[in-house]
Protein backbone atom coordinates (compact mmCIF):
# COMPACT_ATOMS: atom_id res chain seq x y z
CA UNK A 1 0.00 0.00 0.00
CA UNK A 2 0.81 3.52 -0.47
CA UNK A 3 2.15 5.59 2.68
CA UNK A 4 -0.02 7.87 4.37
CA UNK A 5 1.43 11.15 5.34
CA UNK A 6 -0.52 13.39 8.04
CA UNK A 7 0.30 16.79 7.33
CA UNK A 8 -1.13 20.02 9.26
CA UNK A 9 0.00 22.48 11.42
CA UNK A 10 1.77 22.58 14.33
CA UNK A 11 -0.72 21.30 17.32
CA UNK A 12 -2.96 19.22 14.58
CA UNK A 13 -2.23 16.19 15.81
CA UNK A 14 -0.13 14.78 14.03
CA UNK A 15 1.63 12.53 15.96
CA UNK A 16 -1.09 11.43 18.34
CA UNK A 17 -3.11 10.03 15.08
CA UNK A 18 0.39 9.05 13.64
CA UNK A 19 0.74 6.81 16.42
CA UNK A 20 -3.30 5.31 16.93
CA UNK A 21 -2.85 4.60 12.70
CA UNK A 22 0.52 2.95 13.14
CA UNK A 23 -0.92 0.75 16.30
CA UNK A 24 -4.37 -0.26 14.25
CA UNK A 25 -2.96 -0.54 10.91
CA UNK A 26 0.61 -2.51 11.62
CA UNK A 27 2.88 -0.03 10.40
CA UNK A 28 5.95 1.80 11.36
CA UNK A 29 5.26 5.57 12.18
CA UNK A 30 8.43 7.41 10.60
CA UNK A 31 8.23 11.26 12.44
CA UNK A 32 10.67 12.91 10.08
CA UNK A 33 11.57 15.89 12.66
CA UNK A 34 12.86 13.07 14.87
CA UNK A 35 14.34 11.37 11.92
CA UNK A 36 16.79 15.23 11.30
CA UNK A 37 16.99 15.44 14.99
CA UNK A 38 18.58 11.93 15.27
CA UNK A 39 20.92 12.61 12.09
CA UNK A 40 21.89 16.07 12.96
CA UNK A 41 22.38 15.25 17.02
CA UNK A 42 20.20 18.49 17.43
CA UNK A 43 17.04 19.71 18.42
CA UNK A 44 14.97 21.23 16.14
CA UNK A 45 15.23 24.69 17.71
CA UNK A 46 19.04 24.21 17.58
CA UNK A 47 19.10 23.56 14.18
CA UNK A 48 16.96 26.84 13.34
CA UNK A 49 19.76 28.51 15.77
CA UNK A 50 22.66 27.87 14.20
CA UNK A 51 22.10 26.91 10.68
CA UNK A 52 18.78 29.14 9.89
CA UNK A 53 15.61 28.02 8.61
CA UNK A 54 16.43 27.41 5.00
CA UNK A 55 19.05 24.76 6.35
CA UNK A 56 16.22 23.23 8.16
CA UNK A 57 13.51 23.25 4.98
CA UNK A 58 16.40 21.43 2.78
CA UNK A 59 16.88 18.89 5.62
CA UNK A 60 13.08 18.40 5.64
CA UNK A 61 13.36 18.31 1.94
CA UNK A 62 16.00 15.62 2.09
CA UNK A 63 13.89 13.22 4.21
CA UNK A 64 10.60 13.64 3.08
CA UNK A 65 12.07 12.24 -0.04
CA UNK A 66 13.81 9.41 1.44
CA UNK A 67 10.75 8.14 3.17
CA UNK A 68 7.62 9.42 0.93
CA UNK A 69 8.68 6.92 -1.63
CA UNK A 70 8.63 4.10 0.58
CA UNK A 71 5.42 1.94 0.61
CA UNK A 72 3.63 0.91 3.79
CA UNK A 73 4.64 3.72 6.23
CA UNK A 74 2.84 6.41 8.53
CA UNK A 75 4.61 9.56 7.65
CA UNK A 76 4.47 12.68 9.71
CA UNK A 77 5.85 15.72 8.64
CA UNK A 78 6.74 18.93 10.79
CA UNK A 79 4.26 21.69 10.14
CA UNK A 80 6.19 23.24 7.48
CA UNK A 81 7.20 20.51 5.34
CA UNK A 82 4.14 21.44 2.89
CA UNK A 83 5.54 24.64 2.01
CA UNK A 84 7.75 24.12 -0.49
CA UNK A 85 5.74 22.95 -3.71
CA UNK A 86 8.06 19.91 -4.51
CA UNK A 87 7.75 18.30 -1.25
CA UNK A 88 3.77 18.63 -1.89
CA UNK A 89 4.61 17.23 -5.04
CA UNK A 90 6.50 14.47 -4.31
CA UNK A 91 3.49 13.42 -1.26
CA UNK A 92 0.71 13.88 -3.77
CA UNK A 93 2.47 11.62 -6.21
CA UNK A 94 3.74 9.04 -3.56
CA UNK A 95 1.24 9.33 -0.54
CA UNK A 96 -1.95 9.03 0.51
CA UNK A 97 -2.18 12.63 1.74
CA UNK A 98 -4.00 13.57 4.86
CA UNK A 99 -4.54 16.96 6.14
CA UNK A 100 -5.23 17.64 9.95
CA UNK A 101 -7.16 21.23 10.77
CA UNK A 102 -7.63 22.78 14.07
CA UNK A 103 -9.02 26.10 14.92
CA UNK A 104 -6.74 28.10 16.28
CA UNK A 105 -7.74 28.39 19.93
CA UNK A 106 -7.15 24.92 19.95
CA UNK A 107 -4.00 24.63 18.65
CA UNK A 108 -2.35 27.39 21.11
CA UNK A 109 -3.69 25.03 23.74
CA UNK A 110 -2.34 22.21 22.75
CA UNK A 111 1.37 23.82 22.00
CA UNK A 112 1.33 25.79 25.30
CA UNK A 113 0.83 22.14 26.49
CA UNK A 114 4.30 20.92 25.61
CA UNK A 115 7.45 22.05 26.30
CA UNK A 116 9.13 21.40 22.91
CA UNK A 117 10.64 24.96 21.61
CA UNK A 118 8.28 26.03 18.29
CA UNK A 119 10.63 28.55 16.55
CA UNK A 120 8.22 29.62 13.92
CA UNK A 121 5.80 30.74 16.78
CA UNK A 122 8.91 32.49 18.17
CA UNK A 123 8.92 34.88 14.84
CA UNK A 124 6.52 37.05 16.43
CA UNK A 125 6.59 40.71 15.68
CA UNK A 126 6.57 42.84 18.61
CA UNK A 127 3.42 42.56 20.41
CA UNK A 128 2.00 39.88 18.52
CA UNK A 129 0.73 37.34 20.39
CA UNK A 130 0.92 33.37 20.08
CA UNK A 131 -3.08 33.16 18.95
CA UNK A 132 -2.48 35.79 16.69
CA UNK A 133 1.02 35.00 15.10
CA UNK A 134 -0.61 30.83 14.66
CA UNK A 135 -3.95 32.56 12.99
CA UNK A 136 -1.00 34.73 10.77
CA UNK A 137 0.52 31.27 9.46
CA UNK A 138 -2.04 28.97 9.68
CA UNK A 139 -3.23 31.86 7.12
CA UNK A 140 -0.56 31.89 4.91
CA UNK A 141 -0.34 27.76 4.42
CA UNK A 142 -3.87 27.20 4.00
CA UNK A 143 -3.98 26.46 0.22
CA UNK A 144 -0.90 23.84 1.31
CA UNK A 145 -2.58 22.31 3.59
CA UNK A 146 -5.62 21.81 1.30
CA UNK A 147 -4.09 19.87 -0.75
CA UNK A 148 -4.85 16.32 0.09
CA UNK A 149 -6.85 13.95 -0.33
CA UNK A 150 -8.68 13.76 2.88
CA UNK A 151 -9.11 16.42 5.25
CA UNK A 152 -10.17 16.10 8.88
CA UNK A 153 -10.99 18.13 11.93
CA UNK A 154 -8.95 17.17 15.48
CA UNK A 155 -10.57 20.28 17.32
CA UNK A 156 -13.34 18.09 19.01
CA UNK A 157 -12.56 14.67 17.88
CA UNK A 158 -11.09 12.22 19.71
CA UNK A 159 -7.94 10.10 18.31
CA UNK A 160 -9.63 6.78 18.10
CA UNK A 161 -12.74 8.22 16.11
CA UNK A 162 -9.85 10.15 13.76
CA UNK A 163 -8.40 6.75 12.86
CA UNK A 164 -11.46 4.76 12.43
CA UNK A 165 -12.30 7.71 9.99
CA UNK A 166 -9.19 7.40 8.35
CA UNK A 167 -9.21 3.45 7.89
CA UNK A 168 -12.80 3.28 6.52
CA UNK A 169 -11.69 6.08 3.80
CA UNK A 170 -8.74 3.86 3.54
CA UNK A 171 -10.68 0.25 2.85
CA UNK A 172 -12.98 2.35 0.04
CA UNK A 173 -9.80 3.62 -1.53
CA UNK A 174 -7.65 0.60 -1.84
CA UNK A 175 -10.49 -1.94 -1.54
CA UNK A 176 -8.83 -4.25 0.66
CA UNK A 177 -9.68 -5.57 4.71
CA UNK A 178 -7.37 -3.84 6.56
C1 LIG B 1 7.40 23.66 11.91
C2 LIG B 1 6.79 22.66 12.63
C3 LIG B 1 7.52 21.75 13.53
C4 LIG B 1 9.00 21.66 13.14
C5 LIG B 1 9.59 23.01 12.99
C6 LIG B 1 8.87 23.86 11.95
C7 LIG B 1 6.58 24.54 11.05
O1 LIG B 1 6.93 20.45 13.47
O2 LIG B 1 9.17 20.94 11.94
O3 LIG B 1 9.54 23.63 14.25
O4 LIG B 1 7.14 25.27 10.22
O5 LIG B 1 5.33 24.52 11.19
P1 LIG B 1 5.52 20.06 14.14
O6 LIG B 1 4.44 20.44 13.19
O7 LIG B 1 5.62 18.59 14.32
O8 LIG B 1 5.43 20.79 15.44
Amino acid sequence: MKSLILIGFMGTGKTTLGKELAKRLQLPLVDLDTVIVQEQQMEIGEIFVRFGEETFRQMEHEVLCRYAAQPNLIISPGGGAVLRAENRAVMREHCFVISLLAQPQIILERVNQERTVRPVLEQREPGQSKLERIEQVLEQRMLCYREADLLLDTSHCPVEQLANQVVTWLKEQTGEAL
